[in-house]
C-alpha cells in the first residue's frame, strides 16, 4: 500500500535516482530564490548523498543554480570536528562545498573550529535558526533526507530521546547503539519545511522502507511521514517489489 503522503520517485539504477533528485533540487532551490530572494537548505550526512552533492557540483547542474543565494545548513553531525573523516560537514566539503566554490558565509557547519562541547554546539546553532526564525519553527525551504536501515533519518534514531524533543530545534541525541552522541535537528523543523526529500538506494535500506509504509509504523521516519508530504528518490533495489510497478 502506498503512503498517501509519500510522493515516489522510483527509478530503475542508482545513478538514475541521483539524476532525478539532482534536477528535483535544482528545481525547488530555484522556486524559493525566486520567491524569496534565498534558498534555505539543510544536507544529510553518511554515503548516499556523496553522488548527488558531486552531480548538483558536476557540469551539467552547477550553473542552473545562483549558488551565492543558497545558505547550506545540516540536518545532523557527528560529535568530530570538521577534518575527521567522520564529519558530515567535511563530506559536504569535498563533495559540494569546494568545487562549487562556495563563501564560507553561506555554509553554517554544527560544529565549530575548533570544536566547543556538544551542548554548546547544540545551543549555538539553535540561537544561529532563531536568528531567522524569530519565534516560530525555521522553516527551511528544502531539506535532503537519507534513512538507516533502521528507519532514523538525521540522527533521530528509534528509541533515543530527541525523538519526543518538540520545544528546541537543534538536541545533543545520546545514541546509545552507537555508544555516541550526535547533534540532530528535531521534529518540529522536519514537518515545517516547504520541501522534504529523502534520497535511500540499496536493498539494505528495503526492510525500513517497507515497514515504513505500513500505518502503524513507530520508526522515526513513519512518524514524519504520517505527518506531512514527503518526496522519496528511491532505486529498484530499495523498493520492496510487491508494491513495484515497472520502473522506467
Ligand atoms: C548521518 C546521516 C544519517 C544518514 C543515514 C543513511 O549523519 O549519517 O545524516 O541520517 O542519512 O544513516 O546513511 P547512508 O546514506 O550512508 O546509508
Amino acid at each position: 500500500m502506498q503512503h498517501s503522503f509519500v510522493h515516489l520517485h522510483a527509478r530503475a539504477q542508482p545513478e538514475q535516482v541521483i539524476a532525478a533528485c539532482a534536477h528535483f533540487v535544482v528545481k525547488q532551490l530555484n522556486a524559493a530564490i525566486a520567491a524569496r530572494g534565498v534558498a534555505r537548505i539543510t544536507l544529510a550526512g553518511g554515503n548516499t548523498p556523496k553522488a548527488l552533492y558531486d552531480a548538483l557540483a558536476s557540469p551539467l547542474h552547477r550553473n542552473e543554480v545562483d549558488w551565492q543565494r543558497v545558505e547550506f545548513y545540516f540536518g545532523d553531525e557527528r560529535a568530530v570536528p570538521q577534518t575527521h573523516p567522520d564529519s558530515n560537514f567535511g563530506m559536504a566539503q569535498r563533495h559540494l562545498f569546494m568545487p562549487l566554490g562556495l563563501a564560507p558565509t553561506q555554509v553554517f557547519p554544527m560544529i565549530s573550529t575548533p570544536m566547543f562541547p556538544l551542548a554548546e554546539e547544540a545551543k549555538r546553532n539553535q540561537n544561529l535558526l532563531t536568528s531567522w526564525a524569530g519565534t516560530g519553527v525555521p522553516r527551511f525551504d528544502f531539506m535532503v533526507n537519507g534513512m538507516g536501515d533502521d528507519g532514523h533519518f538525521a540522527s533521530l534514531f528509534p528509541d533515543t530521546p530527541a525523538l519526543t524533543v518538540r520545544d528546541r530545534w537543534v538536541v545533543v541525541n545520546p545514541v546509545a547503539k552507537l555508544d555516541t552522541e550526535r547533534l540532530t535537528l528535531t521534529y518540529p523543523i522536519f514537518e515545517e519545511a516547504r520541501t522534504v526529500c529523502f534520497l535511500v538506494i540499496g536493498a539494505r535500506k528495503q526492510a525500513a522502507f517497507s515497514a515504513m509504509m505500513q500505518p502503524e509504523s513507530t520508526l522515526p521516519v513513519a512518524r514524519l511521514i504520517q505527518s506531512r508530504t514527503t518526496d522519496w528518490f528511491v532505486d529498484e533495489a530499495c523498493v520492496n517489489r510487491a508494491t513495484q510497478k515497472e520502473l522506467p
